[in-house]
């Protein structure tokens, strides 16, 4: 049995009220609350270990490092990567994502490349490509999704060709929770030796990863969608893609030997890490990704499902709603809109009512073009949601509803 109300005692902030009722919180796409253990580890660094790392020989430095590079080890386990050394520590999926467009792309996409992008990305993995592709002089090209929200994969033979350099794909939509199978796109792009980078923000949360046996060129997400603090990410990348990489910033902690006439770097991954990283974050990271590995996937994978499946019948109940991304292997995110309702005023209104969703674009304004509209509201879930919130979010809907039209 799934606990989910005892791990909700895990969650502080979950028992809190908001405007007099309680939280209904229904935002964990766009960051998760965080659980007692995260909480506590950060306080405790902060009180008891606190000492930069790969630096010092004194003892808080020591001890800090030896934290950090345990953390690293664990997110590599966790996401299945053959070594710590592939695991680069950066500020978020962004600053990871910008970084292979930066440091990769600037090596090795040339003018006349291509790069294919997918129509459900968050902005995270499309924006850097727009200005790698402008930057180097390549075409960026999109892989649509069809109004089910489903990758159109059988466009990608006319997409993929021996100019593709880089194939851009989500392994779940922030917006239509789409988890696209990535195996059909990953072996396209490699019969063409393109590399394929995976934005794992969701998916990393709803279901998790296994980097090799997907065998995706680099893997990026975010510590504080995983239950982990803010301001620290992830960038998976293969060993031999790493060492062909240039560093993207340069400064502290990246070098090997320093001269006004020449500076070499150090190996994998702190040639990625300049300046003093985020160590505590990193540290707290790895404490969000033990309490996640605490739990079967399965059957976190069961209860979020069974949300999901509950939010859809009774949000479809309601007249004029319409849920977008409807794929049958979806996570748990609900996006939709009513009719003649704004979405804007639609979420302001839950608000009140104590329940938080996501209102506008989402970090993916293409995806609201795809299907004509300016925003819509967005309800993810997260292993400590409950049928009664569900409850409270469809009854919101339907008051809110009365009330605008
Ligand atoms: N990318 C986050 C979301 O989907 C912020 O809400």
């Amino acid at each position: 049995m799934f606990e989910v109300e005892k791990i909700r005692t895990e969650f502080p902030i979950l028992s809190r009220k908001v405007y007099g009722r309680p939280l209904v919180y229904l935002d964990s796409g766009a960051t998760a609350q965080k659980p007692l253990a995260v909480i506590e580890t950060v306080d405790r660094l902060h009180r008891e270990l606190n000492g930069n790392i790969h630096r010092g020989v004194h003892f808080l430095s020591e001890e800090t490092t030896t934290a950090y590079e345990a953390a690293r080890a664990r997110i590599a386990d966790f996401i299945g990567a053959a070594e710590k050394e592939e695991i680069v520590f950066t500020s978020g999926a962004t600053a990871s994502l910008n970084t292979v467009a930066y440091a990769w792309g600037g090596r090795f996409v040339r003018s006349g490349d291509n790069l294919v992008v997918s129509e459900m990305e968050h902005h995270s993995n499309l924006v850097p490509w727009q200005m790698s592709a402008e930057r180097q002089g390549a075409e960026l090209r999109m892989l649509p999704f069809d109004d089910a929200g489903a990758l159109r994969i059988d466009l990608l033979p006319s997409l993929i060709d021996e100019r593709t350099r880089v194939v851009a794909v989500t392994q779940a939509s922030n917006t239509l929770g789409t988890r696209p199978d990535l195996r059909p796109v990953i072996e396209a792009a490699h019969a063409v030796g393109a590399i394929v980078v995976v934005d794992g923000c969701q998916g990393a949360v709803h279901g998790g990863a296994d980097v090799r046996k997907l065998d995706c060129d680099f893997y990026a997400f975010s510590g504080h969608k995983l239950y982990g603090p803010t301001g620290i990410g992830v960038l998976y990348g293969k060993r031999a893609l790493l060492e062909q990489m240039p560093p993207f910033l340069g400064g502290g902690d990246m070098v090997d030997r320093v001269s006004f006439a020449r500076t070499t770097y150090a190996p994998v991954p702190l040639k990625f890490e300049a300046g003093t990283a985020n160590f505590i974050g990193a540290i707290g990271l790895g404490e969000a990704v033990r309490f996640v590995q605490r739990f079967d996937p399965a059957e976190v994978e069961r209860h979020e499902q069974a949300l999901l499946q509950y939010a859809t019948e009774r949000l479809s109940a309601i007249d004029g709603l319409r849920i977008y991304g409807t794929t049958p292997r979806k996570c748990a995110i609900v996006s939709f809109n009513v009719e003649g309702v704004n979405a804007y005023d639609l979420g302001m209104i839950l608000d009140k009512l104590g329940v938080a969703v996501r209102t506008g674009q989402h970090c993916a304004e293409p995806v609201m073009t795809h299907y004509g509209v300016t925003g819509m509201c967005r309800a993810s879930f997260a292993l400590y949601n409950t049928p009664a919130e569900v409850d409270a979010l469809a009854e919101g809907v339907a008051r809110a509803v009365k009330m605008l039209k």
